[in-house]
């Protein structure tokens, strides 16, 4: 007999194998938070403050206690341990102890028996403020006398970039331009509001159930909010609908661990969509004062950024915001001379934390529509001044970065430019009664966390009965970490992708993969995977070398079994080796682990290697705009995407599709008012009907430290989409806007005053 199927291989690599849990999801059999039912659980409900900034004088909370089916009410003297959490800043209690700071700030919590007994005690709790002065703006809370926030002051965190000599590059350019951008808060509006549930088991251990992007940081969180250690709090990620960066923050889980632990008691808790809208975190507003210079060739000479960022009320993840954004200022681009100086204030707003891309997604709104003024003011392309100045194999970045290998910007330049190309003439040609336009927006994002540790853990391990399990910290929070973790196991192992078993994210089962943010999972995760699965795979192959008496060399592992590389008649089972490996006491579980290569930034000159290997893409925005309206419809977005090795293709895609919508998003139309914006009701998301047709092109200049050479796509995807859609909006109106959303009141204005007058000019071409 010949089998055809047993000569194919196994790998899984580059394959569209439907997503781990997509059958679930599609059949509406998912386990999401909000679906966990534990018998009798209380209901919790916060109450929050209604002010921006006040002091506590007193909390009554008798009337709510007496109140039918209320079971308990917690302030911030009930927290046995450190009411103070945060993962990088530990600045947020869990329920305001001395004051509040923020409209949404909570200070009390109360368990009831149902929705509407819980709703009728937080209406009879008293709370006594006395007002203090607010500061909504992060340059008047860094101004003297300003309105003191957080005792240690008003500032988050600065970041200073030093490359070369700025001022001299300046002095010497034949051009220099700079202008002002400003971006607003933003809601991350995930489908899924924040929920979850607790109970506590016979142990004493306190079980949690979230919509989470990291159990194992939730964990620590919640032990060090409750004063215990930490395996007395166990986390299980539940399948989450979104998370963007918000649910990094431990949104639910202080206040299920306090009830659950306090009371003994099952207990449950759902956000509402505007208790989410108002209490979790937003993407930062920033004010970015942006200069450039660069020869009448186009070469870019020189920058000179200044940042200004609002982190509201607590720190979130505020602080790796304002590193991110000052080491991404320069873009995709190699430039000698950088000063960039990142400043992030606290003030009275809603708190600002993760949201994909941490801080790029603005950073290369300004940088882009930099490369574009530049373009204008030399007669050169867009395209073509983009060519001129990418980073290469062996450029540095500004933080004195050598890259030397996985650098796929030039060859995503390249993929789109032929679309770029065919658009821009169509739109010449073509006379329409709306005005058309064409834009780019291209990006860099380095992979992990910045410059600091940031490893993940991972475990395989081989059954009795020959199958395989693979134990994984990741939460999948919809972008496929399981699916890509799945197929990397297979590949190695020569298997299925259906024959592994998949544990993730419950902190009783599995070891930490750090968080599902900063585009990670694929490149660290899908690492740590490798390093475990590969040390299974020598005992396998050093076993079946004894068991088949010969060399190891002539051995591999396919068809589920460790067959003979040239005669696949000669083969064991992994039954016939667990077996073997049972009797011997040989382990069956082995353990990996990666953590990224890279060194820590210098706190005055900020030189270093923060990442071990950069995504990069370009994209293009097609649009029309209707100057009656003000409407902007984004018609066509080609997305080239350099991810080292796609190893899902239609999982990249997916990714991609999700970004644009965002991009889109961020671009026109999403603006959060802090203490007005209530509701999806007056804050617009893209819908289906706003989508454009989107042509996404997978680059791949293979990383030789990622797995099977993939580095990653959940940020990237988002971050030209906004930059492309507003170059193409001042493509068409000949008038550009320096202010996302570019909404239609800003249309409008652009439509009307004509071009906006730059900051500075200097132009000696
Ligand atoms: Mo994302 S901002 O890394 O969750």
């Amino acid at each position: 007999m010949t089998d055809t199927n047993f000569s194919q291989s196994s790998s899984s690599i580059g394959l569209n194998i439907s997503r781990v849990g997509a059958e679930e999801k599609l059949q509406g059999k998912a386990l999401f938070a909000n679906d966990v039912v534990l018998k009798n659980a209380l209901c919790l409900k916060a109450l929050r403050s209604e002010l921006p900034h006040a002091v506590i004088e007193s909390i009554e909370v008798q009337r709510a206690i007496n109140s039918p089916g209320c079971v308990a009410v917690f302030t911030g003297r009930d927290i046995p341990g450190k009411n103070r959490y945060g993962l990088i800043n530990k600045d947020q209690p869990l329920l305001a102890d001395t004051k509040v700071r923020f409209v949404g700030d909570p200070v009390a919590l109360v368990a009831a028996v149902s929705e509407d007994a819980a709703q009728t005690a937080l209406s009879k709790i008293k709370v006594e403020y006395k007002e203090l002065a607010a500061v909504f703006d992060p340059e008047e809370a860094l101004a003297p006398g300003a309105p003191l926030i957080h005792e240690k002051g008003n500032l988050l965190g600065k970041r200073l970039i030093k490359k070369g000599v700025p001022d001299l590059a300046f002095q010497k350019a034949d051009i220099v331009i700079e202008r002002k951008y400003q971006t607003t808060f933003v809601e991350h509006a995930y489908l899924e509001p924040d929920a979850g549930a607790a109970f506590v088991d016979q142990s004493g251990r306190i079980t949690i159930y979230a919509s989470t992007q990291n159990p194992h940081y939730d964990q620590v969180d919640v032990a060090k909010l409750l004063g215990l250690p930490e395996n007395m709090v166990r986390i299980i990620q539940t399948a989450t609908g979104g998370g963007f960066g918000s649910k990094l923050d431990i949104n639910t889980q202080g206040f299920l661990g306090l009830a659950a632990y306090l009371l003994k008691r099952p207990v449950k808790m759902t956000y509402s969509r505007e208790e989410a809208f108002l209490c979790t975190s937003k993407r930062h507003p920033l004010k970015i004062v942006y200069k450039s210079a660069a020869n009448k060739d186009g070469r870019l000479l020189a920058i000179d950024v200044k940042i200004i960022g609002d982190t509201g009320a607590y720190a979130s993840y505020g602080l790796a915001v304002v590193t991110r954004s000052a080491v991404h200022a320069t873009g995709p681009y190699e430039v000698p001379n950088v000063h960039v100086e990142s400043v992030f204030a606290y003030t009275n707003n809603s708190i600002a934390g993760a949201m994909r891309g941490f801080g790029v997604p603005q950073m290369a709104f300004a940088h882009e529509s930099q490369m574009d003024l530049l373009a204008e003011a030399l007669a050169v392309s867009p395209l073509e001044i983009r060519a001129r100045n990418i980073l290469r194999l062996g450029s540095t970045t500004a933080t004195k970065q050598t890259l030397t290998a996985s650098v796929g910007i030039g060859a995503c330049i390249e993929a789109i430019a032929p679309h770029y190309e065919q658009i821009k003439k169509s739109i010449e040609l073509t006379k329409t009664k709306n005005l058309r336009g064409v834009g780019l927006g291209c990006m860099m994002y380095g992979i992990g966390n910045t410059g600091v540790q940031n490893p993940s853990t991972a475990q395989v391990e081989l059954q009795p009965d020959g199958t395989i399990t693979l134990f994984s910290g990741a939460a999948d929070i919809g972008q496929g970490s399981s699916t890509v973790l799945t197929q990397i196991a297979a590949t190695e192992l020569g298997l299925d992708s259906n024959k592994i078993d998949l544990v993730t994210a419950d902190t009783g089962m599995t070891t930490s993969a750090g968080a599902t943010s900063a585009s990670r999972q694929t490149y660290i995760s899908g690492n740590a995977v490798l390093d475990a699965v590969s040390k299974l795979k020598e005992m396998l192959l050093t076993e079946a070398a004894t068991m088949l008496r010969t060399g190891r060399a002539s051995l591999t592992l396919k068809n589920g079994r460790i067959e003979n590389i040239s005669n696949n008649a000669l083969f064991v089972t992994l039954e016939q080796v667990v077996r073997k490996a049972v009797t011997e006491g040989i382990p069956l579980k082995w353990q990996g682990f990666f953590d990224p290569d890279t060194t820590p930034l210098d706190p005055d000159t900020g030189e270093g290697n923060p990442y071990a290997t950069f995504a990069f893409a370009a994209q293009l925005a097609e649009i029309e705009i209707d100057v009656l309206t003000g409407e902007v419809t984004v018609t066509k977005v080609v997305a080239a995407h350099d991810v080292g090795k796609a190893i899902n293709p239609d999982c990249v895609k997916g990714q991609i599709y999700g970004g644009v919508a965002m991009g889109l998003g961020f671009a026109l139309m999403e603006e959060f008012a802090p203490g007005k914006t209530v509701s999806l009701k007056d804050y617009h998301v893209p819908t289906f009907s706003d989508m454009p047709d989107v042509h996404a092109i997978i680059v791949e200049d293979a990383e030789p430290t990622g797995p099977y050479g993939a580095k990653g796509v959940g940020e990237p995807a988002l971050i030209p989409t906004a930059p492309a859609i507003l170059n193409a909006i001042a493509d068409a109106l000949g008038s550009r806007i320096y202010f996302l959303p570019a909404n239609l009141e800003r249309i409008m204005k652009a439509i009307h005053s004509g071009t906006s007058k730059p900051l500075k000019i200097k132009l000696m071409v």
